[in-house]
């Protein structure tokens, strides 16, 4: 039976992948979360058929992670599908987690990189592993600044947002190339347009009177936007890509950039204090 672990379940088309592949799969969930009594009250509407445990997991505090993780650790002996789909567009004016991250930058990135990092013995146990990391089209419209990851000089929510969403992709590509030798396969998607509630917060405040029209005529329903998750959360994938629609597609140029990927990744080491294994084909 696999073992999934999956984050942003709880709301958005992160509840349309969840019931999926409870429909399709036999399995049992590791569903992390911040908020029990939302997700307890998802399931008393629509029960799950598989069996489910929900981990108490502030992706904006390390030390939640942690505790998520040795929760995990505790209750299971591998994982096979690891999905980091929570993500969030932060508000206008630059905030921080708890470990004094600037937001976006801990949740959609910092988050799963160590997640997935301490996840990597249970991945190893599975013999066929997964991860599937919820990127977006909009890292196209990055632009990081490498003396100033946090944006504290200059900050705005959607050149967080699309930062971000760069380093889910690169993260994804340097990490699948580390992992090249194991049976771990790691990808990324981007979903498309979804009619959620981040997509209400992200639309431009100044046109927020057409919104309506937008969500109805350009918005994919979050059944749409879960489709090539689901399609992902599977083994025995070709490692180290971007899709989209259940396609490979191309990458930004800045997200090809190797430098850039080894800027980041020593970045988040460093912000985190959490380092990967050194070897990570025989130390996983
Ligand atoms: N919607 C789009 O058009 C679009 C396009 C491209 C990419 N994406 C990406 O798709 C993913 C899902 O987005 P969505 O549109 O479904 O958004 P959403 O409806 O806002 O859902 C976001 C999910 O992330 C969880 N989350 C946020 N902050 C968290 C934290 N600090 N700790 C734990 N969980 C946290 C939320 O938990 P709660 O349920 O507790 O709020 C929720 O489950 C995100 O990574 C997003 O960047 C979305």
């Amino acid at each position: 039976m696999e073992t999934i672990v999956i984050t942003g379940a709880t709301s958005g088309f992160g509840v349309n992948w969840l019931y999926q592949l409870d429909e399709t799969k036999q399995c049992r969930f590791f569903i992390l979360g911040r908020d029990e009594i939302k997700f307890k009250s998802l399931v008393s509407n629509k029960p799950l058929k598989n069996e489910a445990h929900f981990v108490h997991c502030r992706l904006d505090s390390l030390s939640s992670i942690e505790k998520a993780i040795s929760e995990i650790q505790n209750k299971a002996v591998k994982v096979d599908i690891l999905i980091n789909n929570a993500g969030v567009w932060s508000s206008d004016d630059i905030a921080f987690s708890k470990d004094d991250i600037e937001m976006t930058l801990a949740v959609n990135h910092l988050a799963p990189f160590v997640l997935t990092g301490m996840l990597l013995p249970l991945l190893a146990k599975s013999g066929n592993a997964s991860v599937v990391n919820t990127a977006s089209f909009r890292h196209k419209d990055a632009n990081p600044s490498t003396h100033d990851i946090q944006l504290k000089q200059n900050y705005s929510s959607e050149n967080a947002y699309c930062n971000s969403k760069l380093y889910s992709v690169l993260f994804t590509q340097k990490l699948a190339s580390l992992l090249s030798n194991t049976q771990i396969s790691v990808n990324c998607f981007d979903p498309g347009i979804v009619d959620t509630e981040m997509l209400r917060k992200a639309f431009p405040k100044s046109i927020a009177f057409v919104y309506p029209l937008f969500r109805k005529l350009v918005a994919r329903t979050p059944e749409k936007g879960a489709q090539t998750g689901i399609y992902l959360s599977k083994p025995n994938l070709t490692t180290g890509h971007y899709y989209k629609d259940c396609k490979i597609r191309e990458v930004s140029k800045l997200a090809s950039s190797h430098t850039l990927s080894d800027w980041l990744w020593e970045e988040s080491e460093k912000l985190t204090g959490y380092s990967y294994p050194v070897s990570l084909e025989v130390g996983v």
